[in-house]
């Protein structure tokens, strides 16, 4: 049983909708591993009342917040500082409240997505080879950026809408083409940033042979946790790496601002999370 004090720190995450975030289990989680006096709440938020909301948020206390789909590029605008990570993704996930009211914002997801790969995928550096990444969303935005800053020496996007995928390009600068379909020969990472594979959603078809024999596939999507596209690069003998990782990971800066401890991803973390994932 856990019993908040007058004192307690107080979080959450705003999203429409919100009933599907895993976020509300994962920092419950750690909150009562730490035996920590504070709450983490599911905030569902409409578009028209974000910003008026969060304003709410740092007038009642709260350390911070998570914020998801659809907010993530209003929570940008409506920050008083941003950092260097959240500039380049054009978004933010994480708020911070300061004890003067002041909001501050940064991108944790491309800071999850590499310590998912680390993770999972030991030995791989982003250093080694081309990555190709499906998909021109806000993750692959954060997760690209993020990928360019560890060394990565070529970036290949390949999406539905190959405008979205040419303006990231362009933003991002350097060494990032656009394709109009994978070409997955010599290349060392491969990613799924769609919603393709996700439960609901129409499957992702591609096929892997071309990939090498040491090249990574890492998927975004967690629901389900083995997509089809894991369990292609697995049967091929490939290192697959779950949107898990990425969820979980993401999720660390956050809860160490708001509650002064710093979380652990483990075994016993991935489990609790494992079971209410079909
Ligand atoms: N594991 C994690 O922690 C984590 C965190 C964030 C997101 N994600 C996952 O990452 C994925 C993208 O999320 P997001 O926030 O970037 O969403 P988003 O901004 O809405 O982007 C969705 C992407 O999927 C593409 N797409 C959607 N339906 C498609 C279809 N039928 N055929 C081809 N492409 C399609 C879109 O292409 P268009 O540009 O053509 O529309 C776009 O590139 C989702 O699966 C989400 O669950 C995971």
């Amino acid at each position: 049983m856990q019993i908040l004090s007058g004192k307690a720190r107080l979080a959450g995450v705003l999203g429409w909708p919100i009933a599907h975030s895993r976020s509300p289990r994962l920092h419950g989680f750690w909150l009562a591993r730490g035996g920590i006096d504070g709450a983490y709440l599911p905030l569902p938020v409409s578009p028209d009342a974000f910003a008026g909301a969060v304003r709410a948020l740092v007038d009642l206390g709260f350390a911070g917040a998570n914020v998801t789909l659809p907010h993530k590029e209003a929570a940008f605008a409506l920050c008083d500082t941003v950092d260097a990570v959240a500039r380049r993704a054009g978004s933010v996930n994480t708020l911070v409240f300061g004890a003067d009211g002041a909001i501050h914002g940064t991108s944790t997801d491309g800071y999850g997505f590499l310590e998912s790969l680390a993770e999972q995928a030991p030995g791989f550096a982003a250093t080694e080879g081309p990555a190709v990444i499906l998909g021109a969303g806000g993750a692959v935005r954060a997760v690209a950026a993020a990928l360019l800053d560890a060394g990565c020496p070529r970036l290949i996007l390949v999406n539905r809408t190959a405008e979205r995928a040419e303006a990231l390009a362009r933003d991002l600068g350097g060494f990032v083409e656009v394709a109009a379909s994978a070409d997955l020969r010599g290349v060392a990472l491969l990613v799924n940033g769609t919603s393709l594979g996700m439960d609901g959603q129409p499957p992702l078809e591609i096929d892997l042979a071309a990939l090498p024999s040491q090249a990574v596939v890492a998927d975004m999507v967690y629901v389900p946790l083995e997509t089809p596209l894991l369990a292609a690069a697995r049967a091929r003998g490939l290192q697959g790496v779950d949107g898990l990782g990425m969820l979980l990971h993401q999720a660390r800066p956050g809860f160490s601002a708001w509650f002064g401890m710093a979380p652990v991803v483990d075994a016993e973390l991935r489990a609790f999370m494992r079971a209410d994932l079909p």
